[in-house]
């Protein structure tokens, strides 16, 4: 199927590795010009090769989206090196395990900077562009703990949640511009980031990793993680031209680890 996104102008948030640069690449596949995000220079410039060889035109925009000022760059770049934008994807966050006791103020600032306000001010930036797309587009990844209870994800069911409601209050706003607002949860899935994450978790539960990822396969329908092209080729079809009449809502890519109806 031809999902109609050859020539669009796509920017992710938080895109030089895991499920950003999965939705970058599977973007890229179908001919759209991806801008991607990330603080590492070397790794921002590798994945900008690895997109470009696929034929399509990509930038990677150094800048930390914890501030607005940072977004703001982001999105001005993008719209001065492609001339304009039809495609936002708020996904930058990431997971800070943490407690109500051990969380400091600062490290509540970093995660809800990044992980939510990030989204609002990139939006903010994003929509003036937008409006000017015939097939405006924005998809926010939030996460399954913002749909499932999962008891210990403290940090991450905060702006999960957030981001849900962000999503139906932009829907609303938006559509009278012809521009779609959705929400994608991934379950658990296989990034870089999981690596020295999954050592951590296994560590404090006193198991092994391997213990700590079989645990987490055995609470899925489909008994395993997801890989990344897999919540990349599910977000294209949303953001696609394809994609005409759904705005507002939440696409779970979780694996079946969501068991309410
Ligand atoms: N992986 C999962 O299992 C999972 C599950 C559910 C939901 N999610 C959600 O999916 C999204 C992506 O997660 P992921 O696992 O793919 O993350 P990841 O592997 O840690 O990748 C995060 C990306 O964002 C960039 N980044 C991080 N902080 C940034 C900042 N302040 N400014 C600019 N760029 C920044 C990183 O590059 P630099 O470090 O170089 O800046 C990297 O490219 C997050 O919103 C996460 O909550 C993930």
């Amino acid at each position: 199927m031809d999902l109609g996104l050859k020539g669009k102008n796509a920017a992710i948030t938080g895109s030089s590795q895991g499920i950003g640069n999965a939705i970058a690449d599977s973007l890229a596949q179908e001919g759209c010009n991806v801008a991607i995000s990330g603080r590492d220079q070397e790794r921002l410039d590798q994945a900008v090769k690895n997109l470009m060889a696929k034929g399509i035109k990509a930038i990677g925009v150094n800048c930390d989206l914890s501030s607005d000022e940072g977004c703001k760059k982001f999105i001005s770049e993008t719209v001065e090196k492609f001339g304009g934008l039809d495609i936002l994807v708020n996904n930058v966050g990431g997971m800070i395990p943490g407690t109500l006791d051990n969380m400091t103020e600062e490290l509540w600032n970093t995660v809800l900077n990044t992980n939510l306000m990030s989204y609002v001010h990139t939006t903010k930036f994003a929509v003036p562009h937008l409006k000017k797309s015939s097939e405006g587009r924005i998809l926010n990844v939030s996460g399954v703990t913002g749909k499932q209870l999962l008891p210990g994800a403290l940090t991450t069911t905060i702006p999960n949640t957030a981001i849900i409601g962000f999503t139906k209050i932009m829907a609303a706003e938006l559509g009278g511009d012809g521009i779609t607002v959705n929400n994608i949860c991934p379950g658990f899935t296989n990034t870089e980031s999981w690596g020295p994450r999954a050592e951590k978790m296994a560590e404090v539960r006193g198991i092994t990793s391997d213990q700590m990822r079989d645990g987490v396969s055995a609470q899925t329908l489909l008994g395993r993680w997801a890989e990344p092209k897999e919540i990349g080729d599910a977000a294209a079809f949303i953001v696609s031209a394809k994609n005409s009449y759904m705005t507002g809502t939440t696409v779970e890519v979780c694996g079946g680890f969501a068991k309410y109806i």
